[in-house]
């Protein structure tokens, strides 16, 4: 396995509608982001991913681009940008910008072209097609809720949109598309950048023929994912965007794929494929999703969490390289996902830093993970602003579901847990804007917030500062071998992590009760050195865990 400079970063994402506002308009803005780079440089981490700046009329908050070459006039100017980037490069970080190719907004220049006739230059960058017997052209279903295609009176035909209509999918079957794609990506590239972030990028390739999906029962439309996610083509078109563009840079590329198996994430990110460095999998995201996909709610189960975490972990060691995620903009709030944002709010959220950071693979931290933010819940659906949220909201309503029941799912898998505004200070609207915050802060803002971790040596935020030290001082982090230990045990988490003569003991106790290991005599506990441990107790090594309690221990054969 050869070492990578991604391999051995710790990435931080920055969404920067909610990250910091600098002109009181109440959106976050790029001199925000700039205002705020001295406490990412006091965290220690080595490359930003930013969520999109560029043109947009934010029907998805930016994953809805009109112009991939200009910046949000609301997140400020190209000046802005490029001030931006040169205050990172100056202190060691380094940026990483979102791709956003599946689908540009309805509104980019290609697709107002695209729309005007059948014959227009720009028709086949879109995906076009005729109705059948007065319907949609297949049955399936948008990831935003109702039917993928929507009707365009004036040529009598339909678009495909996988996402909002306002994001139609772009025909990467039509190469002038591509190279005006890799055209784009050179621009970014040559301006400095270091990197992509891939949306939804191994959705690109369509079945021919576009076919109908299996009918769901009691659905009016179905998921196609058979015919798009991972399809035949993806291969193809990835090795060309990375001779084109990327192998011409030295630069890091993630690509978010849901629906990847390792197998295929080995395809993707295999060292001899030259396609992308790593991939964001899902698996692990989906354990609290029922048959009837995610608002369909159901427990947390540790132990499918691990046989999960665990295949991807073995699975692609020395074959391929993975992405480390609790949290991102899509997601709810770990701690009070996995963890408990009441009493042990704090321990939780540095076990679960800990669980996770001791793993292969890059750890991305999302914004606010690091102080420890929950989820939200707001009384009224009015509050919310993700479409996601809204057009699930106002079927399911339509559906008779109660409002009470829906909320419900709204409260644990929302993606706007994720979007309330970063809490600065106890102060108003957390020091986030002078204005009025695009979307409500949550609450807990007095207790939780960066100024108060920064007042705290044995905050959240110093301890991921010492979770991306160690990575930077221990070479079994980022490359050594995965073993876990205590396999069916409910609430315990426990592994091994071998390097040559090193070896890393990983216990974490994913519960408010004392725990037990029993499983890991093959390690000399009573020789070993504690590295790390969230239990301020904790002098001595033991099996017996405290509630949500995380100790490593690291051993080094003479
Ligand atoms: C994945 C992004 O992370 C999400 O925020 C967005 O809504 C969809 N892709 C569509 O771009």
């Amino acid at each position: 396995m050869t070492k990578q400079w991604w391999k051995e970063s710790v990435v931080y994402q920055i969404y920067p509608r909610s990250f910091m506002d600098s002109n009181g308009d109440g959106i976050g803005d790029i001199k925000g982001i700039i205002s705020k780079l001295d406490y990412l440089q006091e965290l220690g981490i080595d490359v930003v991913w930013l969520s999109p700046v560029y043109q947009s009329p934010n029907d998805d908050n930016g994953y809805d681009i009109s112009h991939y070459k200009q910046i949000m006039d609301e997140f400020g100017t190209m000046a802005d940008w490029e001030e931006m980037l040169e205050e990172m490069h100056k202190r060691k970080i380094k940026l990483v910008m979102d791709l956003v190719v599946n689908h540009s907004s309805d509104e980019h220049a290609w697709f107002v072209e695209s729309k005007k006739s059948k014959d227009n230059p720009y028709r086949d960058y879109y995906i076009w097609r005729s109705g059948k017997d007065g319907k949609e052209p297949n049955n399936w279903e948008s990831v935003f809720s109702g039917s993928a295609w929507e009707y365009d009176e004036a040529t009598d035909e339909y678009f495909l949109h996988l996402f909002s209509k306002k994001q139609p999918d772009l025909n990467w079957e039509n190469p002038t598309l591509r190279n005006e794609i890799y055209d784009m990506m050179k621009f970014w590239l040559d301006k400095g950048i270091d990197g992509f972030r891939m949306d939804v990028i191994n959705f690109i390739s369509k079945v021919p023929g576009l076919p109908n999906a299996p009918a769901q029962e009691g659905k009016k439309y179905a998921s196609g994912h058979e015919y798009f996610m991972n399809g035949p083509r993806i291969h193809e078109f990835l090795q060309e965007m990375n001779r084109e563009v990327l192998s011409h840079y030295d630069s890091m590329t993630v690509g978010e794929m849901p629906g990847v198996t390792p197998d295929e994430a080995v395809l993707y990110t295999g060292e001899d494929r030259d396609e992308v460095n790593m991939v964001f999998q899902f698996e692990h995201m989906d354990v609290d999703s029922g048959p009837g996909g995610k608002w369909d709610l159901i427990p947390f189960d540790l132990v499918k969490l691990k046989s999960i975490l665990t295949k991807w972990q073995t699975e692609l060691h020395g074959k391929g390289w993975n992405s480390l995620y609790w949290n991102n903009h899509d997601q709810p709030r770990i701690v009070s996902r996995l963890g408990s944002d009441g009493d042990y709010r704090v321990k939780s959220a540095k076990m679960l830093g800990t669980l996770l950071h001791m793993m292969q693979g890059t750890p991305y931290i999302y914004q606010g993970e690091e102080i420890g933010m929950t989820n939200v819940r707001f009384p009224s659906i009015d509050e919310y602003k993700d479409i996601e949220t809204l057009n699930m909201y106002k079927e399911k309503r339509e559906e008779g579901k109660s409002h009470e029941e829906i909320m419900k799912s709204i409260y644990v898998k929302g993606r706007d847990n994720a979007r309330t505004p970063m809490q600065w200070n106890s102060r108003e609207n957390a020091g986030f804007t002078e204005g009025t915050p695009w979307i409500n802060l949550n609450p807990n803002y007095e207790q939780i917030n960066a100024e108060e971790a920064l007042n705290d040596p044995d905050s959240v935020f110093y301890y991921y500062q010492k979770l991306i030290s160690l990575r930077k001082q221990y070479e079994i982090i980022p490359y050594g071998s995965f073993e876990l230990l205590e396999k069916d045990h409910p609430s315990l988490y426990a592994y091994i992590r071998t390097y040559g003569d090193e070896k890393l003991l990983v216990l974490c106790n994913v519960s408010s009760d004392e725990q037990v290991a029993g499983h890991v005599a093959e390690f000399d506990l009573s020789k070993a050195e504690i590295l790390l441990t969230n239990d301020d107790e904790r002098v001595e090594p033991s099996l017996t865990l405290k509630p949500w309690e995380a100790t490593v221990y690291y051993l080094k054969r003479k």
